[in-house]
């Protein structure tokens, strides 16, 4: 293994009980609400773009957020994660208690994670958002394909076809699956059930969590793909002028996060 057993050894304790927390908090508490808002769109399309709103009332602190609570945590989980796929640090001991199948999904699914989640963060948010970068690199390699003052309708266009949504219903599932594992694998680590009638009893409430996440995930993305592009505009048209015009939004601000198609970058409507 080329990366320094001397540093991962001496801190393996504290990197694995980081990983292990980072896995739940934030990680996975920010794939639940994730979800959650994204089905909001089967409410309907200005359900899902009050919600956006709410996040983007974050203002110019978004990006530090972003970063510091999401991305950092992701990458680190994500990264350490796949050192212990590759052997850079010995099994969990945790992993005795449960089966080979479930040892071997834990990883797949984790690897698959890691390559959903690079790909889908690219594919809507674009990674960086400096005018260079989105306008040079992500947009013309597909990217960037979300903007949050057009919510519903950009989303909606992002998961046009066919091969996106199966490709985020595999993410989806993995992601789920992941976590729900996960989670009962946590309690052993941190041994919150020890005993196997209490091992038994966190299989059936991780088993139930999974089957509510993936079917949440599911619903975001059939909400997703069932979006109407056109009326939405509509909508978002309307809620953008609102704001604007009660000066909550600064149009000059705004704009930039909008599409094109949107009103995004045009004058006025
Ligand atoms: C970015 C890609 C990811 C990779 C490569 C990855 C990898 C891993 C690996 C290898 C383990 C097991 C540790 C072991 O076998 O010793 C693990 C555990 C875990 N992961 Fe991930 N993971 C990823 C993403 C996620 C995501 C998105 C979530 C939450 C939604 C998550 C939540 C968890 C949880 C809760 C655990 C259990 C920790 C424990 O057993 O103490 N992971 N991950
Ligand atoms: C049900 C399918 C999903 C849909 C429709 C969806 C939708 C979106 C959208 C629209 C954005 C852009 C938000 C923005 O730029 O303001 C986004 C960002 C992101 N998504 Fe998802 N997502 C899905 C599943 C997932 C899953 C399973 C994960 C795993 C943890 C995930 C992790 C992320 C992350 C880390 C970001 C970037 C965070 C940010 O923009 O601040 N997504 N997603």
């Amino acid at each position: 293994m080329e990366t320094n057993p001397s540093f991962l050894a001496r801190h393996e304790f504290l990197i694995r009980r980081l990983h292990s927390l980072s896995g739940l908090i934030p990680v996975g508490a920010y794939m639940c609400i994730h979800l959650l808002t994204n089905a909001s769109t089967l409410e309907s399309s200005a359900t899902f773009q009050r919600a956006v709103y709410q996040i983007h009332s974050l203002g110019s602190l978004l990006p530090i957020v972003e970063w510091v609570f999401i991305f950092i945590p992701i990458l680190f989980h994500g990264i350490i994660g796949v050192v212990i796929i590759r052997g850079g640090l010995p099994n969990y001991g945790s992993y005795k208690y449960t089966s080979n199948l479930r040892y071997t999904l834990q990883r797949a699914s984790g690897m698959i994670a890691f390559v959903f989640i690079m790909w889908h963060v690219f594919h809507m948010h674009g990674w960086f958002h400096f005018d260079a970068w989105l306008e040079g690199v992500a947009k013309p390699l597909g990217g960037a394909q979300f903007a949050p003052y057009n919510a519903a309708s950009s989303l909606g266009t992002a998961m046009s076809g066919v091969a996106r949504p199966i490709l985020y219903g595999i993410g989806v599932l993995s992601c789920v699956f992941h976590l729900a594992n996960g989670l009962w694998t946590m309690g052993i680590t941190w041994g919150v059930w020890t005993s196997p009638a209490a091992q038994k009893r966190a299989d059936r409430v991780c088993i139930a969590l999974g089957i509510a996440l993936a079917f949440v995930g599911l619903s975001a993305i059939g909400g997703a793909v069932r979006i109407d592009v056109d009326a939405a505009k509509t909508v978002e048209g309307q809620m953008y002028k609102a704001k604007t015009e009660s000066g909550e939004i600064d149009k000059t601000q705004g704009d930039h996060k909008r599409s094109d198609e949107g009103g995004g970058h045009a004058a006025a409507e």
